[in-house]
């Protein structure tokens, strides 16, 4: 039985090509694609994801969640990284869609028309997850799992010296979601930063007469470009995809269980996700978190869940 997950995204570069690996995976039935700001606007995360979905055409199409702006200030977004318009600018035109369903109520009827059974791949800002759990406490401990995109464990952040991007975005709703009583796995960025594909990736993509192919081909040339100038990197990390390889083959992953909270006050460290490792830890654990994983295996996997050209 595939195994039925929302994907909750504000795309994005990496989440972009994350979706494209869900949307044509058997193993998975995507119920949902619910949009939230960070890397780009709430309206425009939204939009995102319909020229996602439009351009890749997969054999099913989910359902799309609306983002609206967050309750908090979001203090950055990631243009820096995944341009203006948050798909390397390649300014994709969209269908005006008639009816537009908030990203919380569609999670909320998704999970409450198969309790325990949706697991919900967070690789955005946590604002959405914490909207559903504030106008219905019931259902986080409804959701079979989440499995989030963000936080570091031991590294530094992204964003900031001590903060993730996505948990940097709304700390708020990071700790409300860290603090409820749902099944979380966390898959970090001390993690993710250590997979950085090269150039090689593109001999690698589907053919360009697939719409994925033509779809990457368009916006991974600025990443890449964008990698190069920001940090003087010949490569670019995906966060997202390594993190959604995370919830569909977990055994190329270590977990280990783990107690963690978000700061959301400190001047310089709002945004920080802090894990209590004191050798006789106070705080109970509340998630499982990726600390280890096979780099090669996790590599091959996307490519495959790509549809790409298999790595040796
Ligand atoms: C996260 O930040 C965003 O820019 C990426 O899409 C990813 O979700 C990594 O810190
Ligand atoms: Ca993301």
């Amino acid at each position: 039985m595939p195994k039925k997950v929302i994907l909750d995204v504000d795309p994005g570069i990496d989440d972009a090509m994350a979706l494209c690996m869900a949307l044509f995976d058997p193993d998975l039935d995507v119920i949902a694609v619910t949009a939230v700001g960070g890397n780009c606007p709430a309206d425009k995360a939204t939009r995102n994801v319909q020229a996602i979905i439009e351009q890749i055409d997969p054999p099913r199409w989910p359902r799309i969640g609306a983002a609206s702006p967050p309750d908090h200030r979001l203090p950055v977004d990631g243009r820096y990284l995944h341009g203006d318009d948050g798909l390397g600018d390649v300014k994709f035109e969209v269908a005006e869609l008639r009816t537009r369903h908030p990203s919380e109520k569609v999670i909320s009827d998704a999970v409450r028309s198969a309790p325990n059974s949706v697991t919900i791949i967070a690789l955005g800002p946590l604002t959405n997850l914490a909207r559903v759990f504030q106008r219905d406490p019931e259902l986080s401990s409804l959701v079979g799992q989440i499995v989030i995109s963000g936080g570091t464990v031991k590294g530094p952040g992204n964003i900031t010296p001590a903060a993730e991007f996505n948990i940097y975005c709304d700390p708020e709703a990071a700790r409300e979601v860290f603090r409820s009583p749902s099944t979380k796995t966390l898959v970090p960025l001390d993690l993710t930063n250590q997979i950085v594909l090269s150039y090689d990736l593109f001999n690698r993509l589907p053919e360009e007469s697939t719409k994925v192919g033509k779809f990457l081909r368009k916006i991974l040339p600025p990443a890449f470009r964008a990698y190069r100038q920001q940090f003087g990197l010949e490569g670019i990390h995906v966060h997202d995809s390594i993190a959604l390889c995370a919830a569909v083959n977990p055994e190329l992953f270590a977990f280990r269980e783990m107690a963690a909270d978000v700061e959301t006050m400190g001047e310089l460290t709002a945004g920080m996700t802090v894990f209590d490792r004191r050798r006789v830890p106070a705080w109970r654990h509340n998630m499982e978190v990726a600390i280890e994983m096979e780099e090669k295996k996790v590599v091959a996997e996307l490519i495959r869940r790509l549809g790409g050209e298999p790595v040796e």
